[in-house]
């Protein structure tokens, strides 16, 4: 929350530096402020993402000190890493089970900001800037995922890329794919490309990140009740509460990502990345990695290209205006039982999407019979992909605005405090 500084500079050297650059002040102000006292665990993934960016980061740097960007060398530089480097054993998976955890943690936190209503008035620019975030992780990733050239890296590359071929008229999606290529095929200026942002992307994210946290410490946090602070009895100061209640949390997560690093690092990559990148040779499965699944499978599940590619865009588009879309006064869908039921619906079609992007189009979800060949033929998993689409916008509009104009929400209580003092009574 804005409003006067904390900070009171007590010795000289403070005194001077506070006059001349009061970055102790920023860093006093930006930890100690007052936040609701009622936050859940929920509100620890933003802390729990700015450690995974740190680690990201880290460990990225020093993966760049030993890996070759050039298609002859690339696919032995991770072996090199593996097997040569002090500690590159460690590194290595840490960075590529690191971005999973930490797309993860994404996950969670934005479908926490949909649930509380996190997103919407006074927090739209926390939100959109969020969304920012969101968008430069997924480039990032993706072009991550490019730089072993393993099979899956190269084919990844070459679906994704191509996406843009359907821009009309064809001649101009051509000139984009093969601008972006930096040739006629996926090949080794592409590899130096990605490479390139993807080491400048997270320098970006990092950059985004200070605005989303600048834009949080205006109205604070939202909180379980999506009621505003009132007055100080609704607040604890960030330090040393929440400061802890995070660190716990970080320690949790990391103990999670821990068991994935130590005992599964490769549960989450894909066993033809183990073959170095062959252009002539198409995988019989090409599959990005889980966090992209969902929006793969809403690009099959549309017959025509330029649609599917538009749908896919589109279902990250719909989220930047969110904000508007969600018309409740009601911000905690705690007190909105029907906005409830279509959210959790809504959680379930993503992770039901995931599925289907992991499936062929044409696998079957369940066979209701057989043809004259003997085959099995059923509902297939394009049609599931194609319902769980339709649900995932239909989420959005118009099912969000209509819940808005006609839920009846349930009581509220009257303020943050009011809440936390009931439940300690057991009457919330
Ligand atoms: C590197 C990625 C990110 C970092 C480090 C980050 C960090 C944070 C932090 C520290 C907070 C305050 C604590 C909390 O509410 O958990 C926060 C709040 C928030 N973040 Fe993020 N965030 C990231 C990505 C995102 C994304 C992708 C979105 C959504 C599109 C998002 C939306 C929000 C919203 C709406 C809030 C306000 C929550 C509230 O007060 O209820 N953030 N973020």
């Amino acid at each position: 929350m804005s409003g006067h500084s904390r900070y009171d500079p007590k010795t000289g050297i403070e005194k001077w530096l506070d006059a001349r650059l009061p970055i102790i002040r920023l860093g006093v102000d930006t930890l100690i402020f007052p936040s609701p006292r009622n936050l859940n665990y929920w509100w620890t993934f933003g802390a729990i993402l700015a450690v995974m960016l740190v680690v990201q980061l880290v460990t990225g740097i020093i993966l760049a000190m030993h890996y070759v960007p050039h298609p002859d060398h690339a696919f032995d530089a991770i072996q090199h890493i593996n097997r040569d480097v002090n500690y590159g054993w460690l590194l290595q998976p840490m960075h590529a089970v690191g971005a999973s955890m930490m797309f993860l943690a994404a996950y969670i936190h934005m479908f926490r900001g949909i649930y509380y209503g996190s997103a919407k008035n006074p927090r739209e620019m926390i939100w959109i800037v969020g969304m920012v975030i969101y968008l430069l992780m997924m480039a990032a990733g993706f072009m991550g995922y490019v730089l072993p050239w393993g099979q899956m890296s190269i084919w990844g590359a070459i679906v994704i890329t191509n996406l843009f071929s359907a821009i009309p008229p064809e001649a101009a999606g051509t000139s984009v794919t093969q601008w972006l290529w930096g040739g006629f095929a996926v090949d080794g200026p592409t590899l130096n490309r990605f490479f390139s942002l993807h080491y400048l992307l997270p320098f970006l994210i990092v950059a985004m990140v200070i605005l989303h946290v600048w834009a949080l410490h205006i109205p604070s946090n939202n909180n379980p009740t999506g009621i505003s602070i009132k007055t100080k009895a609704d607040t604890l100061d960030f330090h040393p509460y929440y400061t802890v209640k995070d660190a716990f949390a970080i320690v949790v997560f990391l103990m999670i990502f821990s068991w994935f690093l130590f005992f599964m690092p490769d549960s989450m990559g894909h066993p033809d990345n183990f073959i170095p990148a062959n252009p002539l040779s198409t995988p019989a499965y090409i599959v990005p990695e889980w966090y992209y699944l969902p929006f793969y499978a809403m690009l099959r599940a549309v017959p025509d290209k330029l649609l599917g590619v538009l749908t896919m865009f589109g279902a990250i588009a719909i989220l930047f205006v969110l904000p508007w879309l969600d018309t409740s006064k009601v911000r905690s869908m705690r007190y909105r039982p029907l906005a409830k039921l279509f959210f959790f619906i809504f959680v379930l079609a993503c992770l039901g999407l995931g599925w289907c992007g992991a499936k062929l189009p044409s696998d079957l979800v369940f066979a209701t019979g057989v043809d004259e060949a003997g085959n099995a033929v059923g509902f297939t998993f394009v049609w599931l992909s194609r319902i769980l689409t339709l649900y995932y916008f239909a989420f959005f509009f118009p099912i969000l605005p209509i819940l808005g104009w006609v839920e009846k929400p349930k009581p509220r209580p009257a303020s943050i405090e009011a809440s936390v003092l009931a439940h300690v009574k057991g009457d919330d």
